[in-house]
């Protein structure tokens, strides 16, 4: 199958988040398995110059956008198999940053339709589009409106995948005709609200919607999950499911990493206790044994950071170590900054988004810390997992599909979960991970126990097929 998998970020080119991870192994695993799997994504400003050399120019062509038309250049590029299509507009994608501008509609409005636009352009038809997220939300709006009468395109199917359902793309009125180029006659599509909705309008274009993790499948049919689209999602209910994300096994090995201070494997853990010893010097913090939690999130409330701030100092007192990276609301980095401040031996704060540091704290920790009060997937407590960091997570989408808890030892446990939003029954649970890390033959047991897990793309790329053949026939 022709599979053309369009999202706003992937690796390597481009990241800011988990959609990149995603986008840049699902591919990668469907050609494995035997696919012809492609990715499209913006040629930004900030990709790096020697991939940058490394793309061959295809074509370019006019994107209508509203009443006027763009340019658009189309490059290609390779990564081990897998193909990319990167889409150039230096008005729109040469900038620094990826998001956050003024005119974020009017440029993803720009990359949805270019999408479609390129298909008339290359020698490749895909069978399924596979959209991501709201940044690509119009590409099966737009495929039904202006292109699905045409012979290349009446045989498309489409899929839009929910990474995270808070961010929208919600919009007033005025860019339906100014900036989206909808004739009035299809604005109900659209509107959810009394807003412009672009998600919304996935919901209803596409031939499916799949989202990250099976739990966040039925969270977000909920209120209290699904941040005002509950009854959007509830009539489209029949053409929705969840499947989990995998991680590239190959790019977090413990056993090949070199961005680790030792490598390791469950055959021999040493190389970890070498990792966390380098990792406090790095850090500067007290030498010593006591467990290190590792925290690494966006600083915003649905990761749970309220939760963490209102029973951190009892987590100190009992004897727990703290290294956090992240960035985001300024109170709560003002809250970790002051924490640093209080406790210089045991307590390291880096604010920042920088990933060599990430990955050697998911290395070197004894545990991780993730008490999200949503979370469509998560890749942190997967990444934790295969080097022997012990999550610590509340039961939430795919948190709540990926750690069980190790408190029954039947239930084949691989970290320790809480169900209720509570900072206390949060610390409960991190007690019950101490208790067990101050007894190294059981905790040894549970680590080798958690690096054995399989977190790969293997079984969901299978989902994702059978997915795409349903639509294909
Ligand atoms: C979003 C979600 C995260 C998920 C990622 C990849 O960033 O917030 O939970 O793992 O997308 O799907």
């Amino acid at each position: 199958m022709n599979i053309l998998y369009a999202a706003s970020e992937a690796l390597p080119y481009i990241a800011s988040g988990g959609l990149a991870d995603v986008a840049g192994s699902l591919p990668a695993a469907l050609c494995k398995a035997g696919q012809d799997a492609r990715v499209v994504v913006p040629l930004y400003k900030s990709i790096k110059q020697e991939l940058r050399d490394s793309l061959r120019f295809v074509c370019n062509f006019q994107v209508p956008v509203g009443w006027r038309q763009q340019y658009c250049g189309v490059f290609e590029g390779k990564i081990g198999t897998t193909t990319y299509y990167l889409i150039d507009n230096e008005y729109y994608f040469g900038r620094d940053g990826v998001y956050g501008f003024y005119d974020d509609c009017e440029r993803f409005c720009f990359f949805s339709r270019a999408i479609l636009e390129m298909i008339g352009h290359i020698d490749w038809q895909p069978q399924v589009i596979n959209c991501n997220d709201w940044q690509t939300a119009l590409t099966p709006v737009y495929l039904q409106i202006f292109y699905k009468h045409l012979p290349q395109f009446e045989n498309i199917k489409t899929v839009f995948t929910i990474h995270n359902i808070q961010y929208q793309g919600k919009y007033g009125t005025e860019v339906l005709s100014e900036v989206m180029g909808i004739p009035a006659y299809y604005n109900s599509l659209l509107m959810y609200d009394g807003c412009v909705n672009m998600m919304k309008a996935a919901f209803e274009s596409s031939d499916k919607i799949t989202t990250v993790s099976p739990s966040y499948a039925w969270e977000i049919l909920d209120p209290w999950y699904s941040h005002g689209l509950d009854r959007a999602l509830t009539n489209k209910q029949y053409k929705l499911t969840g499947f989990l994300n995998g991680i590239d096994v190959d790019l977090y090995n413990p056993e090949k990493d070199p961005l680790i201070a030792k490598n390791f494997n469950t055959k021999d853990l040493s190389g970890k206790a070498e990792c966390k010893k380098a990792l406090i010097e790095e850090l500067k913090l007290a030498p010593g044994d006591e467990p290190i939690i590792g925290i690494v999130t966006r600083f915003v409330s649905h990761k749970g950071v309220d939760l963490i701030r209102a029973v951190f100092e009892d987590m100190v007192a009992d004897g727990c170590k703290f290294v956090v990276l992240g960035s985001g609301d300024k109170m709560y980095e003002d809250f970790f900054r002051e924490m640093a401040y209080r406790y210089p031996d045991k307590v390291s704060v880096t604010i920042g988004f920088v990933p060599s540091l990430a990955k050697r704290i998911y290395a070197s920790a004894d545990m991780f810390l993730m008490p999200s009060q949503s979370e469509p997937c998560g890749l942190a407590q997967m990444i934790s997992l295969r080097y022997g960091t012990i999550p610590v997570v509340r039961e939430t989408g795919g948190l709540r599909d990926s750690i069980i808890d190790a408190g029954n030892p039947e239930a084949g446990g691989n970290g320790f979960t809480f169900k209720t939003y509570t900072a206390h029954d949060m610390l409960d649970a991190v007690r019950r991970a101490l208790a067990l890390y101050r007894d190294p033959k059981n905790w040894r047991n549970l680590m080798v126990f958690a690096m054995g897990c399989d977190n790969s793309w293997a079984k969901s790329a299978e989902l994702y097929q059978g997915l795409y053949r349903e639509l294909v026939g």
